[in-house]
């Protein structure tokens, strides 16, 4: 891309040395210090691996709220290594992302830098927060079963270990084992059960799969729909996006959310929640932006949005849920610490590989 707009040094500097040939050179010298100057209007880099349409009206309501411009880079991976590689140099002030893990990999990175703000940690649980303060989640979002309401009886599913019964064979779809969501479910069942019995019950899963892993969480909503399978993975908000698109709406009001894991059930741990978050980038070069951005984020009207344009469960207390996640019924979710989550990701993206899950 650089390479495209570059320009012989000389083709641009050739009106200024025509200017130092017709005037005296101090007469040039304003015109060189503006050249010099970065842009002084007050403005906020990030970085995001959350798909623009998601964050774009709370990035617009800051900059309306504010005067402050945010200018957004999205890239679904690779975000950390990015950041480290440019250095003191990079021009991202605040990193947003999905996954405990991610953000828990931006820390040990070394590219975040605690935030000392007292609105953050007045607006999000302690449980929610790192406790160095280099990273606040935004949102919560519950893994679940999605259920063909035609053929799913109510009570026929209701936890992730269930999934490995031998009535549901050839009847569950998943997406690849490798994505970021399921892993942190994995991970969540090795904390759990410990890693023989997590990865005994991913070998179950896979033996009851309808088809190879494939597609987004909303392919599998599809997939129910259409019959390929009968049960399928995945985050709440897909149905929340789904039901909202004419073209997608139908394939979603065929499927039903099953929280699993909820009191009364064989495994009463609670529902598989993750977070997405955020973090202020070492080399911030618009440090006081950032933090005002991330407050506001956080602010109950940042968060209301959250809740409503989003439909993912706000961080911030108080908060309410917006109606159509609030139709789907409370739940009690995994009260396992997220730090567990993280800190047997590595583990569980080795399971996936060992067992095959994807092949
Ligand atoms: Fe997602």
């Amino acid at each position: 891309m650089k390479m495209a707009v570059f320009k012989p040094a000389f083709s641009l500097f050739s009106p200024l040395l025509l200017h130092f040939r017709r005037l005296e050179w101090f007469a040039c010298l304003p015109a060189l210090l503006i050249l010099a100057m970065p842009a002084a209007a007050a403005e906020v880099n990030i970085y995001s691996n959350r798909q623009p349409f998601l964050i774009q009206p709370m990035l617009d309501k800051f900059t309306a709220e504010t005067g402050i411009a945010v200018n957004s880079l999205f890239a679904e991976k690779g975000l950390t290594e990015r950041v480290k590689a440019e250095g003191v140099n990079s021009p991202v002030d605040v990193l947003l992302t999905t996954d405990i893990a991610r953000l828990k990999e931006a820390v040990e990175a070394g590219i975040t830098q605690p935030v000392d703000s007292p609105a953050l940690i007045s607006a999000i649980p302690e449980s929610l927060r790192d406790p160095a303060k280099n990273w606040f989640a935004l949102t919560l979002r519950a893994r679940v079963i999605y259920a063909a309401n035609d053929r799913v009886k109510d009570g026929e599913v209701t936890t992730y270990e269930g999934l490995t019964a031998p009535k549901w064979k050839g009847r569950i779809c998943s997406r690849s084992g490798n994505s970021d969501y399921n892993i942190a479910l994995l991970a969540s069942q090795i904390a759990h059960h410990g890693e023989t019995e997590a990865a005994k019950w991913l070998m179950g899963v896979k033996a009851n799969l309808a088809r190879k892993p494939q597609g987004d969480d909303r392919a599998q909503i599809r997939a129910v729909a259409q019959g390929e399978c009968d049960i399928a993975l995945g985050n709440t908000y897909y149905m929340a996006v789904m039901l909202a698109d004419p073209e997608q709406a139908e394939f979603a009001r065929a499927v039903r959310i099953v929280f699993p894991n909820q009191p009364g059930t064989p495994f009463p741990s609670g529902t598989h929640v993750n977070v997405s978050g955020m973090a202020m980038a070492k080399h911030a070069p618009n440090r006081e932006a950032a933090q005002k951005l991330m407050e506001f984020l956080a602010s109950p009207e940042a968060q209301k949005m959250y809740a409503t344009i989003n439909n993912e469960y706000p961080a911030r207390p108080g908060v309410e849920p917006s109606e159509l996640l609030q139709s789907w019924g409370e739940f009690k979710s995994d009260e396992l610490p997220l730090q567990e989550i993280a800190k047997f990701r590595k583990r569980a993206l080795e399971i996936v590989y060992e067992t095959g899950f994807d092949q």
